[in-house]
């Protein structure tokens, strides 16, 4: 059979938008008025929450403090869910449980944080860490995820991270989100498949395979072989290209400046530095390949170093991205009930004529 063209679906302008913009060619991303790359290096989650949100900061941080709490009591009720093998599909079967005063987004934010953190928990054999309703919210989850309190400067590095990651145009999890609310559905049914967007490794499944990648390369002289080696295989490189972007994805530097400032200015990273040498070999096997279309680090190429340089375990990379990314697909699904219809691309039928 003839392959399918649906690359008609890659030019659907689907929006406007107030939430983020991502531009492709100088390679920035805005987030309600914020260029990621110039955001104060204090600012949180909770503030870019409030953005998207339309909310106060301080009422932000004061209702996802509560809203951990709750969660986290709500535990017992979605156990056996949390039990699965799967990160992703353990904290989307929880959220899946939720009853409809989930349908808010400091809720439901708050939610797929504290999940995150007792899977990650269940699976290093721990029971669940109680959060704090009064900390900050990134480095309370930080703290419940690994089960050590984040020191100021891993704060900081987490709520880079978050806060970065919390939108992103109209990627393919926030068009689920947009598409299941178009139909009426509450927003804990538009998470819920957000999430199962989120999964594969084209979108936000990559830091994970991004780690065992530098693992499986050690040092900067096997990197060219390596990389050669998986292309050969069919392979595609984690972490490198992207839908948009032809350039660097502005989120690498943020990702990269907050390993720095972990790890000494990164003297003491030498994961940073292999992951900079990788980088930088990875762009020269893919130019050589595919000379007319410039492939250079995604996001979740520095994510894999940032997380783990925090301590957290590579199978929970990904809920990571949802804890954050759970922001914006909040802020969506409200701006598509205010604003938008029922989203129903057209397909164009090529099958064999009526009988
Ligand atoms: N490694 C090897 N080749 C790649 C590549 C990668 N990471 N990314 C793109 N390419 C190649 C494709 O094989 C294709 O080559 P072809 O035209 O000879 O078939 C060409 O570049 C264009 O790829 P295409 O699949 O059309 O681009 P896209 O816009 O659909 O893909 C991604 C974007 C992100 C899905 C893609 O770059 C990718 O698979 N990256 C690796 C996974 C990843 O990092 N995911 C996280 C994304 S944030």
């Amino acid at each position: 059979m003839n392959a399918l063209n649906t690359s008609g679906l890659d030019d659907v302008t689907f929006a406007d938008t107030l939430l983020s913009d991502v531009d492709g060619a100088v390679g920035r991303l805005v987030i309600a008025g914020r260029d990621v790359e110039r955001a104060a290096p204090e600012s949180t989650l909770a503030d870019f929450a409030a953005d998207l949100w339309t909310q106060r900061p301080d009422d932000v941080r004061a209702s996802l403090g509560r809203a951990r709490v709750e969660a986290f009591a709500r535990l017992p009720g979605v156990g056996e869910a949390l039990a699965q093998p799967d990160g992703m599909d353990a904290v989307r079967s929880a959220l899946s449980l939720l009853d409809a005063s989930y349908d808010d987004p400091a809720r439901i934010t708050a939610a797929a944080g504290v999940f995150a953190a007792a899977w990650m928990r269940h699976r290093a054999g721990a029971a669940p860490l109680a959060p704090d309703p009064a900390a900050d919210h990134g480095a309370d989850l930080l703290r419940c995820m690994r089960g050590a309190p984040a020191r100021a400067p891993e704060s900081a590095a987490i709520n880079a991270y978050l806060r970065t990651v919390s939108d992103h145009g109209m990627n393919a999890s926030t068009f689920t989100a947009r598409v299941v609310a178009s139909t009426g559905a509450d927003l804990r049914a538009s998470v819920v498949a957000a999430m199962g967007a989120l999964k594969g490794p084209l979108h936000g499944g990559a830091p994970g395979p991004v780690l065992d990648m530098l693992d499986a390369i050690g040092a900067p002289d096997h990197a060219v072989a390596w990389l050669e080696a998986e292309l050969s295989a069919g392979r595609r490189i984690m972490g490198m290209g992207h839908r948009i972007y032809r350039v660097r994805d502005p989120r690498a530097a943020v990702f990269e400046r907050a390993i720095e400032a972990l790890t000494d200015g990164g003297v003491s990273s030498g994961r940073l530095r292999l992951a900079r040498a990788v980088e930088r070999a990875a762009e020269g096997v893919l130019r050589a390949r595919h000379p007319a279309r410039p492939l250079h680090a995604n996001v979740e190429f520095y994510t894999a170093v940032l997380l783990d340089a925090l301590g957290l375990p590579r199978e929970g990379f990904s809920l990571v991205f949802a804890a954050g990314r759970v922001v914006g697909w909040c802020a969506h699904v409200a701006e598509q009930r205010a604003h938008g219809r029922l989203v129903r691309p057209a397909s164009r039928y090529v099958g064999p004529a009526a009988a």
